[in-house]
């Protein structure tokens, strides 16, 4: 596997990135999103923005460096640059035993609370949503928890990414079958339009819960203007950061939580070793993170 990787690298390009320049690249990418490249994946690197040195028209990754450190257009190459560089794997009902949880238990609590305290309003926080199927998911289970009571209710579900590249298609909100993979049919059935051409739109309905907009978990000011939450979402997200950021984006969640409020990490992430503020709550098939108050 790893031969056939290089090979086609090396028939695919003739620019190769020196360590400097590998290190250099590394250190502004987690500067810029606390992303962490590890040493052995600097081929991936390199393959992955072979074509836009390309595109630019740029003699080495040094070259490209420079254009993201001082060109005037370096903002919107940054855009393209997280684009290129993050993983954006997901779909639809993604980890049911979790989301199982979510529904029978925790939402059940949560919406319990704020109907004894007279307040029908609920904002979920989905960070790092990717193309939108997380954040659609919660607003497809709102409806089948609270359903005709759903409209006596004021709900945001707040779904950010760094990328802009995954924001366009979730704003639009049209699927392919693959997306769907994991969801029941019946959910299918009811909150998606089959256009018929292997492809399925979401209703406007679940569409209306939820707002999107680019955020970097790695800017703490950013991070702090996000309305407090009940609940945050941010799955499969923090395994590409590095402890120091782990610590200071898990640190921003507790802070945006509201009292008693719940965080849901991906089933393969762990706190252990980045915060003790939270008390883990184990479920068959999930651990959730509550804040105490
Ligand atoms: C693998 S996807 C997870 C999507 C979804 N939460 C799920 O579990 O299916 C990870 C997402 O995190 C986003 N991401 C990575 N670093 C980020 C950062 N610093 N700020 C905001 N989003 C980030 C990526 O752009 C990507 O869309």
């Amino acid at each position: 596997m790893a031969s056939l990787f290089s090979k086609t690298i090396t028939l695919r390009n003739d620019l190769k990135i020196t360590d400097k320049e590998f290190f250099q690249l590394r250190d502004f990418i987690y500067e810029q999103s606390g992303i962490y490249i590890n040493d052995n994946r600097k081929y991936l690197l390199e393959n992955r923005l072979i074509n836009r040195l390309k595109e630019l028209n740029l003699k080495s990754f040094g070259e490209y460096y420079y254009f993201l450190k001082y060109d005037p257009g370096r903002k919107q190459e940054l855009n393209r640059l997280f684009e290129v560089i993050t993983t954006n794997e997901t779909s639809f009902y993604r980890n049911p035993p979790q989301l199982k949880v979510f529904q029978d238990i925790i939402l059940k609590e949560v919406l319990d609370k704020q109907r004894a305290k007279g307040q029908k309003k609920l904002h979920i926080w989905s960070a790092g949503c990717s193309t939108g199927e997380e954040p659609y998911t919660i607003s497809m289970i709102l409806h089948e928890v609270l359903k005709l009571e759903i409209n006596s209710w004021q709900i945001k579900i707040t779904a950010n990414d760094l990328s802009e590249g995954v924001l366009r298609s979730a704003r639009r909100g049209v699927y392919s079958q693959y997306s769907l993979r994991t969801t029941p049919k019946e959910i299918i059935a009811k909150y998606f339009i089959d256009e018929g051409n292997g492809k399925y739109r979401v209703k406007p309905e679940v569409k209306k819960l939820v707002s999107f907009g680019q955020l970097n978990l790695s800017d703490r000011f950013q991070v702090k203007r996000v309305e407090r939450s009940h609940i945050i979402f941010c799955r499969n997200v923090i395994i590409y950061f590095d402890d120091e950021m782990k610590k200071n984006v898990i640190a921003s969640f507790y802070d945006n939580l509201l009292p008693g409020g719940y965080l849901f990490i991906g089933h393969s992430e762990s706190l252990h070793n980045i915060s003790r503020a939270f008390k883990p709550i184990h479920y068959p098939g999930a651990i959730v993170y509550k804040k105490e108050g």
